[in-house]
């Protein structure tokens, strides 16, 4: 088992990145690994993660005649991510669990902002709203180009917001670039072309660091 720190809190760690960059293989692979070094750990998925929150994703990844409005889309997203933190994310890092969250505050500046050309500073406003405002220790931003993320995500079932196409997933990853470098003390960009090992070693030495960096 690898020495770690006692905390007093559990570390939170969210994931980011347009679709198919290769974040739940990557979550995947850290809960992994965080089991397997016995640190207590929880994975949560964004939009849903509760019994409300993923009520409130089929609401969101349904496609349907009728065209959901880009505020309405703001304002569900981070419903969905007020009821999962009060109820699962707050308690569990209360405990000294480890958060480990596919997706959190940043998708909704990145894709809401970014992609449907919501106000980014009004969004951070609704964010912390809507986290408490609670932010990520660290956050891992895999970084691929939009035309690789739609190859590897395929094109069989995309949900409404995958099928928004080529110019909306290139204004996200914009948009993700730019709060990286807003934000470069939680940020950590990853070249998400790396072979999956490869990312997966990065990852787990950045978290590692933090985990040992923790009062
Ligand atoms: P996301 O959760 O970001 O949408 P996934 O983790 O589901 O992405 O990965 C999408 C696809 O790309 C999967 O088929 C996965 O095996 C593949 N993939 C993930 N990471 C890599 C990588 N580094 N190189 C090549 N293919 C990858
Ligand atoms: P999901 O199937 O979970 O995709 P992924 O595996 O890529 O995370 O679908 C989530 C979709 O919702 C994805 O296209 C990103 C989008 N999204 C937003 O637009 N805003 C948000 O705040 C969040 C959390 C997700």
């Amino acid at each position: 088992m690898t020495e770690m720190s006692t905390s007093n809190k559990g570390l939170f760690i969210s994931f980011e990145g347009i679709d198919g960059c290769g974040k739940s293989t990557q979550v995947q692979l850290l809960m992994d690994k965080l089991e397997k070094e016995g640190v207590d750990s929880m994975l949560v998925r964004e939009p849903g993660g509760s019994t409300i929150s993923e009520e409130i994703r089929n609401i969101l990844l349904k496609t349907r005649s009728e065209t959901m409005s880009a505020r309405a889309e703001a304002l569900l997203m981070t419903a969905s991510r007020a009821q999962l933190t009060k109820d699962t994310i707050l308690p569990a890092l209360e405990r000294c669990t480890c958060v480990i969250a596919d997706r959190y505050q940043d998708s909704t500046l990145a894709y809401q902002g970014g992609g449907r050309g919501l106000d980014v500073d009004y969004l951070i406003q609704l964010n912390t709203f809507a986290t408490y405002a609670l932010d990520p220790d660290l956050t891992f931003y895999i970084d691929i180009s939009s035309e690789e993320g739609l190859k590897r995500s395929g094109t069989l079932n995309p949900d409404r917001i995958e099928s928004a196409g080529l110019k909306f997933q290139e204004k996200v990853r914009e948009q993700y670039l730019k709060l990286a470098h807003r934000y470069p003390n939680r940020f950590i960009i990853i070249d998400g072309t790396g072979t999956i090992e490869g990312i997966h070693g990065t990852i787990w030495e950045k978290t590692i660091n933090c985990l040992n960096d923790t009062p």
